[in-house]
C-alpha cells in the first residue's frame, strides 16, 4: 500500500491556503487510499524568532484542527514531530549527505533569510538546514508520496536527491518519495496581494482567511479582496491575479475548475459574494468540530500519544538501518543471561 507522509508547521494560525492546498486532500482523499502519517512539525517552527508559549499553543491548535478537518486517528497516524526522536536522529545523518550549496539554493531560504536578517540581524542556522529535517521527516517513514502545496515541491525534490545519494553511497536504505498536489488551489494567494502566497505569518491578516475566522470576518476579507483593472471576470493568472485567485478558491470549494468559471460572472461583486458564501460553508463544519474538540483536550492528547507511539515503531527500523549503513557502530546488545543489578532480586 502507498505510504503517505505530510506535515504542517505551527508558526501561525492555519489558513485557507493550508486547507485547500493540503489538509482537505489528506482528510478527504489520501487517508482513504493509503497508509497515511500526518505530523505537526513543531521543530520546524523554531527556525525563526519564536515565542515558546505560542508554539506550544499553536501545536495543540494545529493538531485539533487536523482532527476537526476529518483526519481520522483510526485510519491515519497523527502526532507531534518532537515526540518522536527519530526525526532529529536521521536529520544529522542527512546533513552528512547534503551540501551547503544545495541548501542555499532553496527558494524558501532565499526568500526568508533576508527578512529574518532585516528583522533581527541574524539568521538561525536551522533555517538553512530546515529542508534536511524535512527530508528526515519523510524518509524515516519510507513515504512514497508527499501531498503538499506548490511551495514545497522543491523541498520534496531535494528529499528525493538526498535519498538517492544516500542509497548510492551506502546501500539501499530509503524509498524515493514524490510530491503530489491538488489540481486546483495548490497555491492560494493573499487576498490583498494576489502576487504573493497566502502565508500564515504575514504581518497584516487582511488578505488571509484563517480556518477559525468567524463567518462575518471571512465574508469581509473576501468582499475586500483586491481585484484587477478591467472588469471581465476571466481566469488568467498572469494578467488577472486577483480575480483568478478568487475563481480558483471558488472552484476548489465547489469541486470544479477555475477555467470552467471563466466568463460565468458579470461582475466582481457577484463573484466575491459567491466565493464568500462557498468559503463560509466549506469552513463551517471544521469550525464546529474544532469547538467540540477544544472541550475534550484529553481526547486530543490521547490521539497524539498513541500517534507518537505508532510513529516511533514505524520510523525506528529505517533510522537504525541508516545508522548501520553509514558506518556507525551498533551498540552491543545486553547479554541475555545477565540480569540487571536492580532487577536481581
Ligand atoms: P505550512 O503552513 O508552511 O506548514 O504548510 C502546510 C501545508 O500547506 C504545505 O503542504 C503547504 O504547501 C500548504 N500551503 C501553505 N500555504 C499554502 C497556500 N497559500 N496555498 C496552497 N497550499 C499552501
Ligand atoms: N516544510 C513544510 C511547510 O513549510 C512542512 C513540513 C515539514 C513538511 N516536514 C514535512 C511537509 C514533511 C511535508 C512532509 O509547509
Amino acid at each position: 500500500m502507498t505510504r503517505i507522509f505530510s506535515g504542517v508547521k505551527p508558526t501561525g494560525h492555519l489558513t485557507l491556503g493550508n486547507y485547500l492546498g493540503a489538509i482537505r486532500g489528506w482528510a478527504e482523499v489520501d487517508q482513504h487510499r493509503s497508509d497515511s502519517v500526518f505530523c505537526v512539525v513543531d521543530l520546524h517552527a523554531l527556525t525563526v524568532d519564536h515565542d515558546p508559549a505560542r508554539v506550544r499553543r499553536l501545536s495543540r491548535q494545529a493538531a485539533t484542527l487536523l482532527l476537526a478537518s476529518g483526519i481520522d486517528p483510526d485510519r491515519s497516524v497523527l502526532f507531534v514531530q518532537s515526540h518522536v526522536d527519530e526525526h532529529a536522529r536521521l536529520s544529522y545523518l542527512l546533513e552528512c549527505v547534503a551540501s551547503d550549496g544545495e541548501m542555499r539554493r532553496m527558494i524558501q531560504y532565499k526568500e526568508k533569510a533576508p527578512v529574518e536578517q532585516a528583522r533581527g540581524g541574524s539568521v538561525r542556522l536551522s533555517l538553512l538546514t530546515y529542508p534536511v529535517l524535512m527530508a528526515a521527516d519523510i524518509l524515516a517513514y519510507g513515504a512514497d508520496e508527499v501531498p503538499v502545496g506548490d511551495d514545497q515541491t522543491q523541498h520534496v525534490e531535494l528529499t528525493r536527491d538526498l535519498a538517492a545519494r544516500f542509497n548510492q553511497r551506502y546501500g539501499q536504505t530509503f524509498t524515493l518519495p514524490r510530491a503530489t498536489r491538488p489540481e486546483v488551489a495548490a497555491r492560494v494567494m493573499d487576498l490583498q496581494d494576489p502576487t504573493s502566497k497566502m502565508g500564515k505569518s504575514h504581518e497584516s491578516g487582511a488578505g488571509i482567511v484563517y480556518l477559525l475566522d468567524e463567518p462575518d470576518v471571512v465574508r469581509k476579507k473576501i468582499m475586500r479582496a483586491v481585484t484587477d483593472s478591467g472588469s471581465e471576470v476571466v481566469y488568467d493568472r498572469g494578467t488577472r491575479p486577483g480575480v483568478s485567485n478568487l475563481l480558483e478558491i471558488l472552484a476548489a470549494c465547489e469541486g470544479g475548475n477555475p477555467e470552467g468559471l471563466s466568463g460565468v460572472y458579470e461582475s466582481y461583486g457577484a463573484l466575491k459574494r459567491d466565493t464568500a458564501d462557498a468559503v463560509v460553508e466549506l469552513l463551517r463544519p471544521v469550525r464546529e468540530r474544532h469547538r467540540e474538540l477544544v472541550r475534550d483536550s484529553a481526547y486530543v492528547e490521547g490521539v497524539l500519544r498513541t500517534g507518537a507511539e505508532r510513529a516511533r515503531e514505524m520510523s525506528r527500523p529505517t533510522v537504525d538501518a541508516a545508522y548501520r549503513a553509514i558506518g556507525l557502530l551498533p551498540p552491543a546488545p545486553a547479554p541475555a543471561d545477565v540480569v540487571p543489578v536492580n532487577m536481581a532480586r
